[in-house]
């Protein structure tokens, strides 16, 4: 096996809350570099998956690796952006004093610190509205605040969590323009979403649905297979036996 591309690689994972199990036997691979999505309805998972890989939450069973080395590590988690699904913000604080904080976590310190700062604000387009307190801020603003605040620290795997909920078409392109250009510096992004048009935008998917990893591929493959036109028509064909 060729450890330097497979980056990430999660093996025979599953979780249950009490007695009721939500992820399935799942086995994956995410090359180093890629842009990987998760696509799913409602309820499929996704969630659990990429609190269970990025060591939020634990797996009732089975593994998961990181560059070779057993998840949870600290050192490996250090590495980590992780942007949540539910924006974990300080609601009293300003923007920049969200940013501000959370890079001083990360050890950023001094002009580099202030730097970054700066670089994700721009890159989210929040850099007229810092000074706000985030109670303030519309949803859309929340989860850009929250996009920029899992890149401070340049991770080198970046695991998003349906990053474009309630973000216009403009922004989310360049959202997805700084998904690829970060993957082109090596970065490997992890991202979920159930909007089939994002999922496009992926070197390949994984399409879960009721805890299990139903296929796997470039979006092109997935459609092929299935002689589908659409992702949607892929995931009909596929899911719809369940
Ligand atoms: N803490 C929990 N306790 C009990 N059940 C949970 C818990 N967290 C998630 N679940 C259940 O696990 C299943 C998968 O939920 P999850 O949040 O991972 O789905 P999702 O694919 O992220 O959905 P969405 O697209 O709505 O965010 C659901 O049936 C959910 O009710
Ligand atoms: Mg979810």
């Amino acid at each position: 096996m060729d450890k330097e591309h497979q980056y990430l690689k999660i093996i025979n994972l599953e979780k249950s809350f009490g007695n009721k199990k939500v992820i399935t036997d799942i086995n994956l691979d995410v090359n180093k570099a890629e842009v990987f999505g998760l696509l799913g309805p409602s309820g499929a998972g996704k969630t659990t998956l990429v609190k269970c890989v990025s060591g939020i939450d634990t797996a009732t069973k089975g593994e998961v690796y990181i560059s070779g080395e057993k998840m949870p590590k600290f050192s490996l988690m250090e590495k980590m952006g992780y942007m949540t699904q539910s924006d974990a913000l300080y609601e009293e604080l300003s923007g920049y004093e969200n940013l501000s904080f959370f890079a001083s976590i990360y050890g950023l310190k001094g002009k580099k610190k202030t730097d970054r700062i700066n670089e994700v604000a721009n890159l989210v387009k929040l850099q007229d509205d810092l000074k706000k307190t985030v109670v303030n801020y519309s949803g859309g603003m929340k989860r850009r605040l929250s996009l920029a605040i899992s890149l401070l620290h340049e991770p080198d795997l970046i695991i998003l969590d349906e990053p474009t909920v309630g973000i216009d078409p403009i922004l989310r392109k360049s959202i997805w323009d700084e998904l690829h250009r970060l993957s082109k510096l090596g970065k490997t992004v992890l991202v979920t979403t159930h909007v089939m048009d994002e999922a496009e935008k992926c070197d390949r998917l994984g399409m879960l649905q009721n805890g299990k990893l139903i296929a796997v591929g470039s979006p092109a493959e997935l459609k092929d297979s299935t002689n589908s036109k659409t992702l949607e028509d892929v995931f009909l064909k596929l899911g719809g036996a369940e």
